[in-house]
């Protein structure tokens, strides 16, 4: 038995995050995946992928986002998505659009895909794609039309950058062109790849003072026809945000190798033992695992968290951004004012250079197909 008597108790999982692949067919600077990637022969087989989907079901799972790298390069898909639909789940897919023609798509609904959340990079073709790394954009407006026609739910998802924050006026005119029913604008988060690219992709104090006002008003105008959610830039903040609204609470991910993680970028919090449903049920892990186990609830909370009326609302803040900084994932997020360790953040602020450096693209070294 790894856990103990102190276990907190933990409700079923809302959500599961399939990462089906780690192939890419872009090589964006801000990528939050790991920078060793999962090699295709190390990826879980359909059936296995069939029984996690089964597993995650029983277990109270209700949404199955299904994500990557590019879920569209597993040949699979449609069998995975019929079987989450048939039991019932919500299926969102998460992907850059490349691959998505009106026939696949067309098949993914029969099937009971209920929602695209599709990646733009930028608001014109020569931005976008420059940041993409290759000639996407194209293909991503003719996704976004496909979506439409068969008319189901489309979340565009842009991820703001020092390179793209200036446009964020005409991406949220290009969203209401392709006829988003949802746009998430989310200011860089340092994980994985993009953690390299730190320097280069920190949007600057006046970007974030100029696109504020822009996207409230839009908000406003738009709140019948398209939900706005702006993801703020959390180094600026006096606050860290409830990152996955509590560790272990909500959402489970699964890597494209079966590893199961409290969040996205877990792996790159090297002192935690992961978990593989190769070798163990996914309940199991969700209840009992000590990954799971290590910064769920509140008793783990270190000082100043433990004694701090927010520690409702933000948990402590990031566990991977409070390892990434400081080496210990049981730390104060460092984002946070009342953390001894805020100095780190206004260092790294303070060096914002005037002219950014060159983006380091993701480079994959696995092939798409
Ligand atoms: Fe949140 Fe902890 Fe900061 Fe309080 S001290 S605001 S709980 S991170
Ligand atoms: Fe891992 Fe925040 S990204 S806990």
């Amino acid at each position: 038995m790894e856990v103990t008597a102190h276990q907190p108790t933990a409700q079923p999982p809302l959500g599961m995050l399939a990462e089906l692949t780690h192939r890419c067919p872009l090589h964006c600077p801000y990528c939050s995946n790991p920078i060793e990637l999962v090699t295709r022969e190390n990826e879980l087989s359909t059936d296995e992928w069939l029984d996690v989907v089964g597993q995650a079901r029983e277990l109270g799972v209700l949404q199955v986002h299904l994500s990557g790298g590019e879920p569209l390069a597993r040949h699979d898909l449609p069998v995975l998505v019929s079987r989450a639909a048939d039991l019932g789940c919500y299926v969102n897919l998460v992907t850059s659009g490349l691959g998505l023609t009106e026939e696949r798509l067309t098949d993914l609904v029969d099937r009971g895909l209920a929602h695209v959340q599709l990646s733009v990079q930028g608001a014109d073709a020569e931005t976008a794609n420059r940041i993409a790394g290759v000639k996407a954009h194209a293909h991503k407006l003719k996704a976004a039309q496909a979506v439409k026609e068969l008319d189901i739910p489309l979340t565009v998802n842009v991820v703001l950058h020092r390179a793209n924050h200036h446009q964020v006026a005409d991406l949220i005119a290009l969203a209401e062109r392709m006829g988003a029913d949802r746009l998430e604008l989310a200011n860089t988060q340092y994980y994985g790849w993009g953690l390299r690219n730190r320097s280069a992709l920190m949007p600057t104090a006046e970007q974030l003072a100029e696109a504020e006002p822009i996207v409230r008003a839009a908000t406003e105008r738009l709140r019948d026809t398209m939900q706005i959610v702006y993801v703020v830039a959390d180094y600026y903040s006096p606050y860290p945000k409830p990152c996955m609204y509590g560790w272990g609470s909500r959402q489970l991910t699964v890597a494209p190798n079966g590893d199961v993680l409290p969040c996205p970028a877990a792996s790159s919090i090297t002192t935690l033992t992961l978990d593989n449903v190769r070798s163990r049920n996914l309940a199991d892990i969700w209840y009992r695992s000590a990954a799971f186990n290590a910064y769920r609830g509140e008793d783990w909370l270190p000082d100043p968290c433990r004694g701090c009326s927010r520690k409702g609302i933000d948990f402590g803040g990031c566990r991977c951004q409070a390892f990434l900084l400081t080496g210990d994932a049981g730390a104060t997020d460092p984002v946070c004012s009342l953390s001894p360790d805020r100095g780190l953040i206004d260092t790294i602020l303070a060096s914002t250079p005037s002219e950014p450096p060159e983006l380091v693209m993701r480079q994959n070294t696995i092939k798409v197909v």
